[in-house]
């Protein structure tokens, strides 16, 4: 029974180190080289490796990340649990720059950065917190930790799930019709959805002209589920007021793109969240122990809803 890293080796060290603390009993390897491959139960990586058919009696297999959408599904045998990545490193790292992108469209940042290459010494007009509405899509793990974090500066919080969800302080929609119903109330739109058949593509025309004129958008999720050229188009009518990119549609965006350029536009590469191998690790061991008390992992995805 071996664990499997397959992943950069800096991250490996500290996967090796607290994997033998808390699991001494599970062998850990790098090079798959050096190992029986049908020994493999467990394994971790960013991508399916083209070979997995030859671990034939893995067991679980591990995201490095949040998102499952990189692991071609299809390609992991039926009976291989696939775990996304949940652990506090990347849910903190997105709570602070989920709150950094909001707090710099509410408080007009690009705009000063603009003025101040100018040298011109002007206030934009400022509306107060309570009169900015947030919307977050996707109120999963990292949804409803931003909007708990968003919670204490006063910014009424709307919310969309597949699913209906209750969270104290934040008004919560759920299905197509709700999807409406949380456009019409939203100032800065926060997109934190897993990218699936259903969600590849909603940030589109049709989405951009149910939000309120003056609208911002803050993307987080997957670059695949923003149609870019509508962005530009809505930025261009002045129908939405600006946008910060973390994810983009390739990854990394051309240089020649427009949206590198675009003055209402900030682009940070897919930075937002980073797992942190400490926690993870210790998030992947746990795992490991439920899975051998015949417990579910934390993070299992469900095949069916691809998330
Ligand atoms: P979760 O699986 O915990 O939550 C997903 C949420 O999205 C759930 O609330 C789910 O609804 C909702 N959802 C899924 N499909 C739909 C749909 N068709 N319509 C409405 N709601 C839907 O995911 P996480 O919060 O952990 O992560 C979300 C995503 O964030 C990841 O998949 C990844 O793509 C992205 N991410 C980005 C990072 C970055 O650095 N930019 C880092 C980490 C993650 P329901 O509650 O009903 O199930
Ligand atoms: C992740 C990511 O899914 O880095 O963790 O986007």
């Amino acid at each position: 029974m071996t664990f499997l890293f397959k992943s950069d080796a800096k991250r490996g060290a500290i996967f090796r180190e607290v994997l033998a603390r808390e699991l001494p009993d599970l062998p850990f390897a790098i090079d798959p080289a050096k190992i029986d491959a049908a020994a493999v139960r467990y394994m971790i990586a960013w991508l399916v490796p083209p070979d997995l058919a030859v671990y034939r009696n893995l067991e679980i297999l591990f995201s490095i990340g949040a998102g499952i959408d990189q692991f071609n599904a299809a390609s992991v045998p039926a009976g291989v649990k696939i775990v996304r990545m949940v652990e506090d490193g990347i849910v903190r790292m997105m709570q602070e720059y989920v709150t950094l992108a909001v707090l710099t469209l509410h408080r007009n940042w690009p705009a000063y950065v603009d003025q101040q290459r100018q040298q011109l010494w002007r206030a934009v007009p400022q509306p107060q917190a309570r009169e900015r509405r947030i919307g977050v899509l996707g109120l999963g793990m990292l949804g409803q930790a931003v909007l708990e974090r968003l919670e204490p500066f006063g910014f009424p919080l709307f919310g969309w799930s597949r699913s209906p969800r209750t969270i104290d302080g934040v008004t919560t929609h759920h299905g197509a019709d709700g999807l409406d119903r949380l456009l019409e109330t939203t100032d800065i739109l926060i997109c934190l959805l897993p990218l699936t058949d259903e969600t590849r593509g909603l940030l589109n025309a049709e989405l951009f002209a149910k939000l309120p004129r003056g609208a911002a958008l803050v993307q987080t999720g997957r670059g695949p589920q923003l149609d870019q050229a509508a962005l530009l188009a809505t930025l261009d009518s002045g129908h939405l007021a600006g946008a910060v990119l973390d994810v983009t549609d390739p990854e990394p965006l051309p240089a020649e793109h427009p949206l590198w350029r675009h003055p209402r536009v900030l682009i940070t590469p897919h930075v937002a969240s980073v797992t942190q191998p400490e926690s993870a690790a210790l998030a992947v061991a746990e795992n490991i122990k439920r899975h051998r008390a015949g417990l579910d992992p934390v993070g299992l995805v469900d095949r069916s809803r691809g998330y």
